[in-house]
């Protein structure tokens, strides 16, 4: 069987069956998954029996690595980390809120790559919210009120030193976080931007990395992006993704918002991520 990609029935997303990942992929098949990729967003790779050498093999066909700050690599790789939580773990779930994957570099990732280990029978599903779609059907009146802003990016709130993943956050959770006074650093990137590929328009971060607007003072730029968020994560523009062990998935940063979920406790959860960075 040839390469197969069904259109999943939501606002972003496709299976993609009919390929063995463990495998050197042809560049014919590369360019058919890049196609699929920027055509939906997300890509779905059920049964596939990755190991790490599998995971980053794959993650080059599409561009470089990407650089991963403030989580630290598992042991024996550069390139991979860890989206984990322990069946008796309490800290706050990772990454429960939208956010696209360091929004706050120079030049960030195109693309990520999470691969399903350990997955709970319940819960722990991850969400994707399309940010073309919601530029396409977001009110005028807000879009006049984006149109032309410059965002302003950090890592302050998840990973600074006081922040929501910072040092007293440490001790009880089991992914290895590095809070750093790296996070205070800011990147502006325009709110509404072209797809550097496919030259789509899109709304491009959220609030939690992006933390104010440039020529904006702060309470009229929290009011915009609270706005602006209840906006982009309706239901109209998101697709749930259920995992199962085996399982491979590959975003467009530059597309879609993700977020986790919980509703696993008294189970684990480990995935391990790599980052396709921009090319
Ligand atoms: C992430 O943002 O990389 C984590 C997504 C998840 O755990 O579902």
């Amino acid at each position: 069987m040839g390469l197969v990609v069904e259109k999943i029935d939501a606002a972003c997303g496709a299976v993609v069956r009919g390929i063995d990942l463990t495998k050197p992929l042809s560049q014919c098949a590369i360019d058919a998954i890049r196609e699929a990729w920027l055509k939906h967003h997300v890509l779905v790779f059920p049964e596939q029996g990755l190991n790490d050498d599998d995971l980053e093999n794959f993650t080059l066909c599409f561009g470089p690595f990407g650089d991963d700050p403030f989580i630290a690599p598992i042991e024996g790789r550069k390139h991979v980390i860890a989206v984990k939580r322990d069946a008796d773990e309490k800290s706050p779930i990772f990454a429960e809120s939208w956010h696209t994957d360091w929004s706050f570099q120079r030049t960030p990732p195109a693309g990520t790559c999470l691969f399903g280990i350990d997955i709970p029978p319940h819960g722990g599903d991850t969400h994707f919210a399309n940010q073309h779609l919601a530029l396409e059907r977001m009110p005028s009146e807000l879009r006049e009120k984006l149109e032309g802003k410059e965002a302003i990016h950090s890592a302050r709130l998840p990973y600074g030193r006081q922040g929501v993943y910072g040092e007293s956050d440490a001790p009880v959770r089991s992914m290895d976080i590095r809070a750093s006074d790296d996070a205070m650093a800011e990147q502006r990137h325009p709110i509404i931007r072209k797809h550097p590929e496919t030259g789509r328009e899109g709304i491009f971060g959220c609030v939690g990395y992006i933390t104010g607007f440039a020529d904006m003072d702060e309470t009229e730029s929290m009011s915009l992006l609270a706005e602006l968020y209840a906006w982009q994560g309706r239901e109209e523009f998101v697709y749930t993704h259920r995992w199962v062990p085996n399982m491979l998935v590959m975003w467009d940063n530059r597309s879609v918002l993700h977020k986790a979920t919980g509703g696993y406790d008294g189970y684990a959860r480990l995935l391990h991520r790599t980052t396709i960075g921009a090319r």
